[in-house]
């Protein structure tokens, strides 16, 4: 099927899955130029005609953040200002999410006012991938009923479906938050056991992790969560699950955004596979989640 009318377009964090999307899609694939003037401030120019069409805009707000959302909220002002007949925006991974609450005296609630800026555009959805929900369980109580929270989690089931065997395997979660995670990949891979540890974060880089009573001996582990950021969260689960006795374990994550040294001293404890997907790019990027978000806009289009 061509999609004459629509076109998909990508940020600098973007590109990547706006060609697959566009593939995916049979759409046209657009460009947009985008820079930085010497003085930092960011320039944004939409390249391909946009005006009567749908848009699909795509783009990550990691690495570098701060300039990322400046980006973002600039493209999709700038895509609608020029006529496009319908605004979808895909924001892959979502910053902030985890500022979702004024934990010390003074602190901004970062999530919050984030999404005060995107519900200022007008555009006709949102979609985003597997956003850290902790203490906000619904996502649409911020940026609005337009708000999809979509999961890369099945993608990454099939992957691991593809290529490894799933016998004797049980999956964890590093802490109970990565349980709504872990009950998916358990479900997606045929209903096996999952369970999930105890996580006690001392600094933005230190947890500790504890096992409780869970009996992993000789079993295959695959652990999921949603991001892998300084990597101290992973490192201590795999380091507490070996130390139970398992076999062989599988690290997953739908965000690997893999700063500082994560990825070496992941590397380093030489776990049989390392799998994240491309909302993030990322060495360990290996699974897409383009037909997740072509599945849900194609509700929309
Ligand atoms: C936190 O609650 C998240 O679910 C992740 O566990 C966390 O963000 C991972 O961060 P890091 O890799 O720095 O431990």
């Amino acid at each position: 099927m061509i999609m004459k009318d629509t076109i998909v377009l990508g940020g600098s964090s973007g590109f990547h899955l706006a060609y697959r999307v566009s593939k995916l899609l049979g759409a046209t694939l657009g460009d947009i130029e985008v820079k930085s003037f010497p003085d930092g401030e960011t320039y944004i120019r939409i390249i391909s005609d946009v005006k009567d069409k749908t848009v699909i805009y795509i783009n990550s707000l990691q690495p570098s953040p701060n300039d990322k959302i400046i980006e973002t909220l600039y493209t999709l002002e700038t895509i609608r200002d020029l006529g496009a007949s319908k605004v979808l925006a895909v924001i892959p991974y979502m910053a902030y999410a985890r500022q979702d609450e004024r934990f010390n005296p003074g602190e901004a609630v970062s999530i919050s006012i984030l999404s005060k800026l995107f519900r200022a555009l007008d555009i006709d959805a949102i979609y985003t991938i597997d956003m850290h929900l902790h203490r906000i369980r619904d996502p649409t109580k911020l940026f609005g009923a337009k708000f999809h929270n979509l999961t890369g989690v099945r993608e990454l089931a099939k992957y691991i479906k593809k290529n490894y065997s799933i016998e004797n395997t049980v999956v964890i979660g590093p802490d109970e938050e990565a349980e709504q995670w872990a009950k998916i990949m358990a479900e997606e891979l045929g209903g096996i056991e999952y369970t999930v540890l105890e996580k006690k974060r001392i600094s933005a880089e230190e947890v500790i992790i504890e096992t409780r009573d869970i009996n992993v001996k000789d079993k295959n582990i695959i652990i999921v969560d949603d991001i892998i950021s300084t990597g101290g969260t992973m490192v201590e689960a795999i380091k507490a699950i070996k130390k139970l006795g398992a076999k062989e374990i599988i690290a997953t994550c739908i965000h690997p955004l893999l700063v500082n040294k994560a990825y070496y001293k992941l590397l380093k404890l030489e776990p049989k596979d390392l799998i994240g997907t491309d909302t993030v790019l990322s060495p360990i990027s290996k699974v897409s989640v383009a037909p997740t978000i072509v599945e849900e806009i194609k509700k929309n289009l």
